[in-house]
């Protein structure tokens, strides 16, 4: 058995709008054991970077945890006061987002702003903060660190500036990094370079990270365990092997059959018919059941449970029972 690092059971993160309630991340439980890869897939708009920021406590009003426990080794981050909240985001979990220029102040140079958080968390002089910065830039690829460290932001290219936050989110030696769409903006030389980073990182350093991507290719390649995520909830999660061999449910069926025709359609979860349904007005039954194509009927009138598969494979469907009805 894996040790868990982060444990997240029954999250929801709701928005509190005027025109009502928009339950972004409903009754979510998920896993992430020590040194690991774990990967949250799915279409836009599904609550991938809900989650994520529900674990950083970075939900913006009207949106906040409406329930649920976010242990991380144990300890409730939901029922932490604003100081040890900052103290965990600081030390114990780092996040890097896919646009990394509005992450970077424009007018501070890189090498400051990363030094900056280390002195924030650490006790260290300013000197050997730097001298801890320069060896962080090189364990993140950024060749000539002393010359970068001297750089502004728009003087980098997109892929340095993305190992900048990288750098950025590694000072502090965190436990957890939550990396959210971290290479959509980049070319695919340079996404391959970043990745291949992230993973590399994880497997020296025991990291794990929470990876979160629309892109099936990239969680395929960097990922040990995966959560598909539809309409604020996880519909199927199991080991990278069982789900890209053997995906159960309709759903995830349908992405992974939209990747065959990337060249048609390069990056976009197209294929499956009909949209995301509004959260605000969700179905009575099933959430996907306009879209699935093995829809029944109890699917429209009933909403699934999560249906345990065995060996860590779970999805959210009526499907597995029903089969197993018909062959008593
Ligand atoms: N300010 C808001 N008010 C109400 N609902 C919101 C607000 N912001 C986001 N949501 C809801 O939260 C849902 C989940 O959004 P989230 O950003 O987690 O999606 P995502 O899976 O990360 O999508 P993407 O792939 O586009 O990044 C959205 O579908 C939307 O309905
Ligand atoms: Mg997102």
């Amino acid at each position: 058995m894996d040790e868990m690092l982060l444990e997240i059971k029954h999250l929801k993160s709701y928005f509190f709008t005027r025109k009502g309630i928009s339950p972004a991340v409903d009754d979510v439980s998920l896993q992430v054991p020590k040194g690991k890869i774990v990967g949250i897939v799915g279409e836009s708009g599904c609550g991938k970077s809900m989650t994520a920021k529900s674990v950083m406590d970075l939900l913006k009003y009207p949106g906040r945890v409406a329930g649920g426990e976010i242990l991380l080794e144990g300890r409730d981050l939901t029922k932490l006061s604003e100081k040890e909240k900052r103290k965990v985001r600081g030390e114990d979990i780092s996040m890097i987002f896919q646009e990394p220029m509005t992450s970077l102040n424009p007018v501070v140079k890189v090498g400051k702003q990363v030094r900056e958080a280390i002195l924030n968390h650490q006790k260290m002089d300013k000197a050997e903060a730097k001298k801890r910065v320069i060896e962080v830039f090189r364990q993140v690829g950024i060749s000539e660190p002393e010359k970068r460290y001297e750089c502004y932001p728009h003087e980098l290219s997109g892929g340095l500036r993305q190992r900048v936050m990288i750098a950025m989110a590694m000072v502090c030696r965190p436990k957890l990094m939550i990396a959210d769409e971290p290479t959509t903006a980049l070319d695919v030389t340079i996404e391959a370079q970043i990745l291949k980073l992230i993973k590399n990182l994880c497997d020296t350093t025991g990291m794990s990270c929470l990876l979160i991507s629309h892109n099936l290719g990239v969680i395929a390649q960097m990922c040990d365990y995966v959560y598909v995520m539809y309409a604020g909830k996880v519909v199927e999660q199991g080991d990278v092997f069982t789900l890209f061999d053997h995906p159960q449910h309709p759903y995830t069926k349908g992405l992974l059959a939209s990747i065959i025709h990337l060249d048609e359609l390069p990056e976009r979860l197209s294929t499956i018919p009909g949209v995301v349904p509004n959260l605000m007005h969700l179905p009575e039954g099933c959430a996907f059941c306009s879209r699935c194509s093995e829809a029944m009927e109890c699917c429209k009138t009933k909403k699934p449970e999560l249906h345990d598969l065995g060996n860590g494979h779970v999805i959210r469907c009526f499907l597995p029972a029903e089969r197993e009805a018909a062959h008593e």
